[in-house]
């Protein structure tokens, strides 16, 4: 099928609320590692990896390699037969989550990890009321949506009942007005505040992204997570870490992103990066949590053999290729680079983030701080034109969102910053000619 084909018929045969990118949609071809080119064979760095996904490179021969013995072995069983390549990731994951956790519990995406982890908290306490984050986003089930606190995602339907928000840590427009740290982390002491005004008073827990990924990588200042934690414990209720984005290394040094926060979560939820590109799910949590699960359960292709070796094998790269280390050094590297384009261009407003998980909101003015929703369209656009993939986020569309793979080069990063220096360049129509076009 020609590129233009394969577009009409998305159009004709899916349904239009599964959004795509770009002024003309890009259609893919095939990808290696860093890399991806399309139907009439242009070439991209891929800086997004299908909305964070791709940890360690596209086709990753080391993972593709167990894929297809497995597939050739065993396809599937489902969880009422246990096999082996199941039990080896879920005791590699027992060795590298943080505190007790030790249980598993495999299904097939973010939204079905966030729904077993809402699940748990509320079977484990015995109450109902969950406290989510404004700007968040859990997924696309009636209660992943209920979770999400954003209009734009949870516009279909009423979510599920049971779920309050409360204020997020996005200093850049401090629901406040205030300034960190003279704010003294209000926004996180009014989670208690939260609790004694929308809820009954005893709450099954809490869930938050520790960077919230389609919010446009709000990143919190650093006591922020600690205070909330204690506020929950307090009031007898689970946290949850929702890892989906921020899992696996992604944002440098750690595992999880939560462990910069220093908060050992009950209960982490994880998928993307996870799998590298297979379809995965995960809640992790203690023993004692796990074990007051009631009642009778099954997932069908919860810990697929397949999805299963290929997660393991990804686990496996992380920590031989020491992919955390190289996620906080490139990371960094990256930080600066996407700073000197800040100094360059009025049109950033903030550069936030951790590892290589980087963002920029853009602005239309640096004063009033008015999004800047169509510019970050062209930018994207321009991104492409210029040989490079980003994503984009953020309640008012204008945040750019990178997370290239995680086993990429300073050589990539400073390409990727030269594609962006062009890009801005177009969309503001200064010259690519500035320190940042490194
Ligand atoms: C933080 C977070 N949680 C949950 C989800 C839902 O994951 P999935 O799309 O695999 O259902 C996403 C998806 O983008 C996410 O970013």
């Amino acid at each position: 099928m020609t590129r233009d084909e394969i577009v009409a018929k998305y159009k004709q045969y899916l349904f239009p609320s599964v959004t795509t990118y770009f002024t003309d949609a890009l259609v893919t071809d095939h990808a290696s590692m860093q890399h991806l080119w399309d139907v009439d064979g242009k070439k991209y760095l891929d800086f997004f990896g299908g909305i964070v996904t791709i940890s360690v490179g596209h086709a990753n021969p080391r993972v593709t390699t167990k894929i297809k013995a497995q597939i050739d072995k065993l396809q599937h069983a489902s969880t009422v037969l246990p096999n082996e390549s199941v039990v080896a990731l879920a005791e590699k994951l027992a060795t590298i989550a943080p505190g007790e956790i030790s249980k598993s519990y495999l299904t097939n995406s973010g939204t079905e990890a966030n729904e077993t982890a809402v699940q748990t908290a509320r079977t484990h306490t015995g109450r109902f009321e969950i406290i989510a984050l404004r700007h968040g986003y859990s997924g696309r089930s009636q209660t992943a949506q209920a979770l999400t606190g954003q209009h734009t995602w949870r516009a279909s339907l009423p979510g599920a009942f049971g779920v309050v928000h409360a204020i997020n840590p996005y200093c850049y427009r401090c629901p406040f007005g205030l300034k960190y740290p003279d704010c003294g982390v209000k926004c996180a002491h009014d989670v208690e505040n939260v609790i004694q005004t929308s809820t009954s008073g005893a709450v099954a827990g809490f869930i938050a992204e520790p960077i919230q990924g389609l919010g446009g990588f709000i990143t919190p200042p650093p006591e922020y997570f600690k205070i909330v934690f204690n506020i929950i414990k307090k009031y007898g209720g689970d946290y949850i870490s929702d890892e989906v984005q921020t899992g696996w290394g992604r944002t440098g040094k750690k595992w999880f992103g939560i462990e910069h926060w220093e908060v050992t979560p009950d209960i982490i939820t994880a998928a993307k990066g996870l799998g590298n590109g297979v379809p995965i799910g995960l809640t992790m949590t203690k023993p004692e949590i796990a074990n007051s699960f009631k009642g009778l359960q099954i997932s069908t292709f919860g810990g697929n053999p397949v999805t299963s070796v290929a997660a393991k094998a990804v686990i496996d790269i992380i920590e031989e290729d020491r992919l955390m280390d190289n996620a906080h050094t490139v990371g960094q590297h990256f930080r600066e680079g996407l700073q000197g384009l800040q100094d360059k261009y009025e049109l950033i407003g903030e550069v936030r983030g951790m590892g290589l998980m980087q963002g920029i909101e853009l602005v239309k003015d640096r004063k009033t701080k008015e999004p800047a929703p169509q510019e970050t369209n062209r930018v994207l656009d321009e991104a492409r034109r210029a040989g490079l993939l980003i994503g984009k986020g953020g309640l008012y569309g204008n945040a750019i969102r990178m997370s290239p793979p995680l086993n990429i080069s300073k050589a990539d990063v400073d390409e990727a910053i030269r594609a962006l220096d062009k890009a801005f360049a177009t969309v503001t129509q200064q010259q690519p000619t500035g320190a940042a076009a490194r």
